[in-house]
């Protein structure tokens, strides 16, 4: 993206967000959507995880009676559908044709959670005219209520897309592996979302550890590097260890939580669930998830 790009980016995330109470209670200000916690799951470096922590994550939040959607907005091969098995027929871009309901696109998970499958579909999200998003945010608003959790499985990086949903979510959690290489482009991308988003908070998990103290030294080093450089803060929501089952689990198209429930990184999965859900919404106010639809298709509506 360009400089001047990213200012107007910037300039529209920022006068959305000062319109973010306003508009936050105007919608629907009958239902209270504020129990619903939005998180875009994202990295610098592809390849680190991501797209295992939501699988897992969710279905270990699902296990503990919480009702999990997923927007599998990856446009890579790797997806959410791949790694449960899954094979959806139709994704948003049948959605945007008319020929089907949200609902018709919805897929079922393992344990009850839901698969919102984008495809290409969500490049048009920059690109919808007002009818469109008018049709998506009523397909939306009925069924906001329906989910504790929203986890978006983004592409890695720092494209457009990646850093409309980063801004449009409520929170962003960094997925990093102990490798130099992805340290590095993941503070490359908190910078990024920092300096030209203004987004000032971020979780971070460390994946493909061999023990907790590597992960812990991860995150010493980002947070040493982001306090002398950055006004961000980063929270250490934990860790995954590496564990070579997961190429079976893989292969079998099962989740590693569902398939060996009692190995370590299922356990660890269960953790950081565990974590997620005891979190407190953020003080600052970046609205709840109907905002999070709105501002998602605001932006993209200018971009
Ligand atoms: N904790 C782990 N232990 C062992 N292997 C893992 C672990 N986490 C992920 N992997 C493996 O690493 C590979 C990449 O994982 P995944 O597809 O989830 O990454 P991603 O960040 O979503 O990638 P992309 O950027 O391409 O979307 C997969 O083969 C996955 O099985
Ligand atoms: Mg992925």
């Amino acid at each position: 993206m360009s400089n001047s790009q990213n200012s107007v980016v910037q300039d529209q995330a920022n006068s959305l967000r000062a319109m973010d109470n306003g508009l936050a209670n105007n919608i629907n200000s009958n239902q209270s959507d504020s129990t619903t916690r939005v998180y875009a799951i994202t990295s610098g470096k592809g390849g680190v995880g991501k797209t295992a922590v939501v699988a897992n994550t969710a279905v270990s939040m699902a296990m503990m009676g919480k009702k999990v959607l997923i927007l599998d907005a990856d446009l890579g091969l790797a997806n959410i559908d791949v790694v449960f098995g899954l094979a959806p027929k139709y994704n948003l871009n049948h959605f945007f044709a008319g020929d089907y309901a949200l609902a018709d696109i919805l897929v079922k998970g393992p344990h009850g959670i839901k698969i919102l499958p984008a495809g290409s579909g969500v490049q048009n999200f920059t690109r919808l005219d007002s009818s469109q998003k008018l049709k998506l945010l009523d397909g939306l608003d009925s069924m906001h209520n329906d989910f504790d959790f929203v986890l978006i499985d983004t592409e890695a990086g720092i494209s457009e897309n990646v850093t409309y949903f980063n801004t449009a979510a409520q929170e962003i959690l960094v997925v990093t592996t102990p490798d130099p290489t992805a340290i590095t482009d993941a503070y490359a991308l908190m910078k990024l979302l920092s300096t030209q988003y203004h987004e000032k908070s971020f979780n971070l998990v460390v994946n493909q550890v061999q023990n907790e103290n590597e992960a812990l030294d991860v995150y010493r080093k980002l947070t040493m590097v982001s306090n002398r450089y950055l006004d961000i803060s980063i929270d250490f929501l934990g860790s995954i260890p590496a564990d070579r089952q997961m190429t079976d689990a893989i292969r079998k198209q099962r989740v590693i939580v569902d398939l060996f429930p009692t190995s370590k990184i299922a356990t660890a999965f269960g953790q950081l669930a565990a974590t997620i859900c005891s979190e407190q919404p953020p003080a600052t106010p970046k609205g709840g998830v109907q905002f999070f639809w709105k501002r998602l298709l605001d932006i993209g509506a200018r971009g």
